[in-house]
């Protein structure tokens, strides 16, 4: 009999939110913040055993961070904590069986920073609206596997 394998401790949590950076920290340059954004992400990330994918646009963040459950959530409480942006919106926290970006302990990709049209914009404006459009983690997940993958997508250093 064939025995499906489920991680237990594998979880994926997926949530958008909107950039405040320019309002919060008047002076900040939004470039500048997110370098230490991801900076501080991949190191921390690297040494708790998360791995993800952090999308910036003009409207906001979309992230996915997979690691096991604990981990994730204290991560996640930290992020959500954050000032720089705001409407944290949980779109997906479910098991899973493997990682969606096993070899990014964040990667990252400002897919607006190129002119062109802002994904997030309508998933954003979606989220909070419970029918039949509503955003969910599918949609977000596979907009960033998308992108990530894509030759064009900026994953800095
Ligand atoms: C959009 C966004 C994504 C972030 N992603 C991560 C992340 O993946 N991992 C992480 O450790 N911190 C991440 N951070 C930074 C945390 O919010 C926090 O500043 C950092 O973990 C340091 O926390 P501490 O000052 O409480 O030690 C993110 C922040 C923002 C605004």
């Amino acid at each position: 009999m064939r025995k499906t394998h489920v991680n237990a401790s594998l979880y994926r949590l997926i949530y958008c939110s909107r950039n405040v950076i320019g309002r919060v920290m008047p002076g900040a340059t939004v470039d500048d913040e997110l370098r230490t954004i991801l900076a501080v992400a991949r190191r921390r990330n690297k040494s708790d055993g998360i791995t993800g994918a952090l999308l910036f646009t003009a409207s906001g963040f979309a992230q996915v961070l997979e690691g096991p459950r604990e981990t994730v959530e204290v991560t996640f409480e930290r992020i959500t904590a954050d000032p720089r942006h705001a409407g944290v919106t949980v779109l997906s926290f479910t098991p899973t069986e493997r990682r969606s970006f096993p070899d990014w302990s964040m990667a990252f990709t400002a897919q607006a920073a190129k002119g062109k049209p802002d994904p997030l914009e309508h998933l954003l404006a979606d989220a909070t609206f419970a029918g039949p459009r509503a955003t969910t983690g599918s949609d977000v997940l596979r907009l960033l596997e998308k992108v990530v993958q894509r030759e064009d997508a900026w994953i800095a250093a």
